[in-house]
């Protein structure tokens, strides 16, 4: 039976994440689990707050009829009200209820919107290196994604940004803290980046709209503070989860959030509640609902992240391998060595060399060529201690191998 070419193509494709997901599997198999040190997956292994357990076994039993029915697509008014104040608070808007929109995590946020505000042939724009599933959501609105350089050190770079903008720009997206590479974009960058697409707009007539993701908000390191964005710029969109911040990512939810003084802010929400609906998945989990409007305030144990960057930077520096230092987020984005791109084959690139010598020593890791970014490799942390400390000996021996 045939299927799609867009969607045979992709599984040819296949993604770099799911190709070292699969190779973990086979490693496990030949050298046994507790040789194989998996850096691949973006998977919360902490336990989600006390708060959320308590909030969920309420919603569970609360045997209030009709709790499992089908509601109106933006989600419940109590949980959508909650929303806005977290929003509110965050980004110094006065966001109300009508403002949010409750979603199937963030990918399910960002999928609603870009199908809201994107018509054939728009552009959107993304900074490199970035979530490698921003190619995909964008070609699901039938949009065309544009790539913005960050600066050398994965800052944001606002001139960057404003020499790929065009007439059909229909959105920017910018994620901090990053994934990959756990840089926190400063008050001063999301200003320069808010005068950028402003001149735009008065330029071409259109302003596109700025999409923050911010799955990652509250994991951030030695007192760096994610800054406002709403409040810098009237048309934009939050698209945020609790798949990190409560470490729920299966549970799926997440909201959509307008700048209150967004100009077409009613017909921009209402178009978003029925992308929702259209794009199948009606409306956001109804008992997750429940128990997040009770215990959003909660947090995952930062703490026990801070550790683990610490333990797995010292690895790095006993083994010569440069990262940049993540000040937010739970991944370390590596340079690979000019040794792995001397050994690579041809056509091969030095980060898909690195990660496969690694690999070879049973470390997984995700190639930058997967975001955009060739020449780096991405290391997620939120990992046992142990997968960690059993990681050494492997860096170790791969940065050896390149000695001769
Ligand atoms: C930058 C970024 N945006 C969005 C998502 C999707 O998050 P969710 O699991 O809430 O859909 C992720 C997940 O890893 C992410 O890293």
């Amino acid at each position: 039976m045939p299927i799609a070419n867009a969607v045979r193509a992709s599984l040819e494709r296949g993604s770099w994440i799911r190709k070292m997901f699969e190779a973990g599997i086979e490693l496990k198999a030949s050298l046994g689990p507790d040789a194989v040190y998996d850096f691949s997956l973006g998977n919360p292994d902490l336990e989600p707050p006390a708060e959320f357990l308590a909030a969920l076994k309420a919603a569970a039993s609360s045997g209030e009829l009709g709790s499992h029915a089908y509601m109106t697509n933006a989600g419940y008014p109590f949980a959508r009200a909650a929303m806005a104040e977290k929003v509110a608070l965050e980004h110094g808007v006065p966001t109300t209820s009508d403002d949010v929109v409750m979603t199937v995590g963030a990918a399910g946020a960002l999928n609603v919107i870009l199908r809201t505000v994107v018509n054939p042939g728009d552009e959107v724009v993304v900074v490199r290196p970035y979530f490698a599933e921003y190619s995909a959501y964008v070609d699901n609105a039938g949009g065309v994604l544009v790539v913005a350089d960050s600066a050398p050190d994965f800052s944001l770079d606002p001139d960057a940004v404003a020499r790929v903008l065009s007439p059909r720009t229909a959105a920017v997206i910018v994620n901090s803290p990053n994934n990959p590479t756990g840089r926190v974009y400063p008050a001063s960058a999301i200003a320069a980046l808010a005068a950028v697409l402003s001149r735009h707009a008065a330029a071409s007539g259109r302003a596109p709209y700025l999409v923050v993701d911010e799955p990652y908000r509250d994991i951030v390191y030695d007192g760096v503070a994610v800054p406002p964005v709403l409040s810098a710029y009237p048309e934009s969109i939050v698209a945020s989860s609790f798949s990190k911040t409560l470490s729920i990512p299966g549970e799926r939810l997440g909201y959509a959030a307008v700048n209150p003084a967004c100009s077409d802010k009613a017909l921009l929400t209402a178009g978003l509640a029925a992308s929702n609906r259209v794009l199948g998945f009606v409306n956001a989990p109804a008992m997750m609902q429940r128990a997040v409007a009770a215990s959003w305030r909660a947090k995952a144990d930062v703490s026990r992240y801070e550790r683990r960057r610490a333990m797995l930077s010292a690895v790095l520096d006993e083994a010569g391998i440069r990262y940049a230092r993540p000040e937010g987020a739970f991944y370390l984005f590596c340079e690979a060595p000019a040794a792995a791109a001397a050994a690579a084959a041809p056509g091969e690139s030095a980060d898909v060399a690195f990660a496969m010598a690694l690999k070879d020593r049973g470390v997984l890791s995700v190639p930058g060529v997967g975001f955009g970014y060739p020449g780096w490799i991405r290391l997620c942390y939120c990992v046992p201690e142990a997968t960690i400390e059993g990681s050494r000996k492997a860096f170790l021996a791969t940065m050896a191998s390149y000695r001769g």
